[in-house]
């Protein structure tokens, strides 16, 4: 398969960031590309800019999610919306659990459950689910993030085996730092804040790496699926093992 096999593809958290290039991207190579985000002026003018197709929608929302994908005949899709709270399970607050598991995770099942009959009716498909480096490791921060994200991991493994057997391929997309607006957004800083705090001075792929990888993994035959790719700054690295002295010595 190669994107002159495929037609056409949703993407979600499309406004900014990640999703915009990849729907950049995939508008280029011809798809016919659907746009999922909240913000409609973003989605307008991306929509303007490379002919995509706009969905002003919460994913959070299941059932205006389902209504919309339910008239949609996608062949790749690319699960992308997330967002990341800074804290530990201890500072965490009800609300806190709720907003991320309900994105990153529950619209996300509700999203392949919906689009995945019609790609297995067809026998064509490529889900690309977007995780993150903290859904693999551990390190400190954003628990609940690092828990949602590990969910994507697995799902993404998961998924493989319920397609057995059809030409649709799954492939998890892992991301380190990469330089978009989630730092802003969702850590309560400011955007000149967020640039200094994490891309000043460091060297850091930038949205559109992402989308080059997107690119060469449908770019491949349809009998080769990249299951897992993990991309980080070559400066950043995961790991560490903290071992506290007992206070009683
Ligand atoms: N940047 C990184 O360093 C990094 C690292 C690892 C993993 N990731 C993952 O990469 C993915 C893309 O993130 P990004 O870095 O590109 O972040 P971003 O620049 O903040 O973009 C996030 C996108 O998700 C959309 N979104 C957020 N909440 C939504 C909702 N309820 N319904 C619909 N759309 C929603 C936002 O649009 P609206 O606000 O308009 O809805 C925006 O288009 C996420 O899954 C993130 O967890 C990022």
């Amino acid at each position: 398969m190669s994107f002159s096999d495929y037609r056409t593809a949703l993407v979600t958290g499309a406004s900014a960031g990640m999703g915009a290039a990849l729907v950049e991207r995939f508008c280029k190579e011809g798809l016919t590309v659907h746009a999922i985000a909240r913000r409609q002026d973003r989605l307008e003018e991306l929509a303007a800019r490379t002919g995509c197709i706009p969905h002003a929608l919460d994913m959070t929302d299941i059932d205006s999610l389902t209504r919309l994908l339910r008239g949609l005949e996608i062949d790749v899709l690319v699960n992308n919306a997330g967002a990341g709270r800074a804290g530990s399970i201890p500072s965490a607050s009800a609300e806190d659990i709720d907003a991320l598991v309900d994105l990153n995770v529950r619209s996300v099942l509700h999203t392949v459950r919906t689009v995945l009959p019609g790609m297995m009716e067809r026998d064509r498909g490529h889900i690309i689910n977007i995780s993150s480096i903290a859904g693999h490791y551990n390190f400190a921060g954003n628990t609940i993030y690092h828990a949602t994200k590990a969910a994507i991991h697995m799902l993404s493994r998961q998924l493989r085996v319920d397609v057995l057997g059809k030409r649709i391929r799954v492939t998890e997309i892992c991301p380190g730092r990469t330089e978009t607006e989630i730092f802003d957004r969702n850590h309560g800083v400011t955007k000149d804040e967020a640039r200094e705090k994490f891309y000043e001075g460091y060297e850091v792929p930038s949205a559109s790496h992402i989308a080059d990888i997107a690119a060469f993994a449908i770019n491949l035959p349809s009998y080769v699926n990249i299951g897992l790719i993990e991309v980080t700054p070559t400066f950043q690295v995961p790991g560490g093992l903290t071992t506290l002295k007992s206070k009683a010595q």
